[in-house]
């Protein structure tokens, strides 16, 4: 055990602009701040793979929780649309683990943001804003994993990701992405019938429209937070 009480988790969030992390103490509380550099492009595996390690340099931890924003099976990338084609079928928990010498868990971003996000009651869904849309659904607090609605279609023949990550709000600007968002949200609601919707994400603070009482926005915070739910067996 690396000083202190209990375990420490090293939470790494893998993203399409930016690589963040944060030590959390066992109960997953921060016990540091949150640290941030941009995404190396191109976004192969070792660059990527660079960078958690010059993140980690200085920080005490005892194991590492990664949200990776693909569809992630036992510790493998299986898809990775918004970095390097080099993720498909990576050993990213095998990798990290050697650079480290730690133990690593990895699991979808938006899975880790709303493993860290819902209250365990009900169905809760959650929908991820950044680069990627990301998404979860959840049944009295138990995960679904891999959820990849960001991919299927939404309108005018394009999918979710299209119509709503970070490519489309720099290309059609705040207000048509608000529109296109709430309309996404009504259609969600209608085919998940959730109790909560959650949304997360760096793109939430570009939301300027009320949002219906049952879809609550999560800090950013969580995509970090909820890395400790991977270490509970
Ligand atoms: C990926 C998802 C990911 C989302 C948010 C999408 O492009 O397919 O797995 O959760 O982006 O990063």
């Amino acid at each position: 055990m690396a000083g202190g009480e209990g375990l420490k988790t090293l939470a790494v969030d893998i993203g399409g602009s930016g690589i963040k992390v944060m030590v959390l103490d066992e109960q997953g509380n921060p016990l540091t701040e949150r640290d941030r550099v941009e995404t190396p492009m191109p976004a192969t595996p070792d660059a990527v793979l660079q960078a958690i390690v010059g993140l980690a340099a200085g920080k005490v931890f005892d194991r590492v929780s990664v949200g990776f924003p693909g569809v992630v099976r036992q510790g493998i990338t299986e898809t990775a649309v918004n970095l390097h084609p080099d993720w498909i079928g990576f050993d990213l928990a095998k990798a990290l683990s050697d650079r480290l010498a730690k133990p690593v868990r990895v699991a979808n971003d938006a899975d880790i943001q709303g493993l860290g996000a819902v209250a365990g009651v009900g169905v809760e869904m959650v929908i991820t804003l950044g680069t990627g849309i990301g998404a979860a659904m959840f049944l009295n607090g138990r995960l679904v994993p891999n959820l990849e609605l960001g991919h299927h279609p939404f309108r005018k023949g394009e999918t979710y990701e299209e119509q709503l990550g970070r490519a489309a709000l720099d290309n059609i600007g705040k207000k048509r992405w608000n529109n296109r968002l709430e309309r996404a949200i009504d259609l969600l609601e209608r085919i998940f019938n959730y109790d909560v919707l959650y949304l997360g994400g760096g793109n939430t603070k570009k939301i300027d429209f009320v949002l219906p009482p049952n879809v609550k926005i999560a800090p950013n915070v969580t995509g970090l937070l909820g890395g400790i739910a991977l270490w509970r067996d």
